[in-house]
């Protein structure tokens, strides 16, 4: 069966991969290449339900395990659904956040076993993992100031995540550097306090022979 590449974008809230994954969605299919954008969680139907409950901030009282089991059923349906139908019609594949998320979020934030994280994740995403993962890092206070702006020019209100303390996002971000270290020929790892564009450019750039 043809098998298409699966790129997934990670890095704290507020480092722009949302934005530079649509960018380089425009640049893939005006080569020509078939191009299918999805996230987590979420992704599909179910998915957005499921990401409802995740980010509602009402939720104070949901236990980690219960988060992280909810992460993980998003990524299934996403999985099944959507990403290995396409990597099987040969497309490219960018996933707003994938395992990685899981790991450093509910891992390296909230303190739940790394191994159990990814011995769910091998159920949850069928043995799946991504070919390229492109890392945005930039610094705490530009992500909190980031994710601030963003929160006020939407509803106002700011999401169950974003609302965390400091120490979460920097062990969050402490924890995806490690991961890219540990595994340098996954990971291309890019420095997001530039301007879009030229962030743009070094993503494309350290794509280049990769996808
Ligand atoms: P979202 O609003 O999509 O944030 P961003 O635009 O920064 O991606 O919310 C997704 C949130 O879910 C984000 O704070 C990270 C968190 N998350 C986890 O904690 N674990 C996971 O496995 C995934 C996929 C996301």
């Amino acid at each position: 069966m043809a098998r298409g590449r699966f790129v997934t974008f990670e890095g704290i809230d507020g480092c722009g991969k949302t934005t530079q994954l649509r960018i380089l969605a425009g640049t893939l299919r005006r080569r020509g290449l078939n191009v299918v954008e999805t996230v987590e969680p979420g992704g599909t139907d179910i998915g957005q339900q499921i990401r409802r409950i995740l980010l509602d901030p009402a939720n104070t009282a949901i236990h980690p395990r219960t988060e992280l089991l909810l992460y993980f059923a998003s990524r299934a349906q996403n999985v099944k659904q959507v990403i290995t139908p396409a990597l099987g019609t040969g497309s490219i594949v960018l996933c707003d956040r994938f395992t990685d998320s899981t790991l450093v979020y509910q891992g390296c934030g909230r303190g739940l076993d790394p191994e159990t994280v990814l011995q769910l994740d091998a159920i949850a995403s069928n043995g799946l993992r991504p070919d390229v993962t492109v890392l945005i890092d930039i610094d705490l206070e530009t992500s909190l100031a980031r994710a601030r702006r963003r929160n006020q020019n939407s509803d106002g209100s700011e999401s169950r995540i974003d609302d965390e303390s400091a120490q979460f996002h920097e062990k969050v971000r402490l924890g995806y550097l490690a991961l890219a270290a540990q595994e340098p020929e996954r990971f291309v790892v890019i420095d997001g306090k530039a301007g879009v564009p030229e962030v743009a450019a070094r993503i494309e750039e350290g794509l280049r022979n990769r996808v």
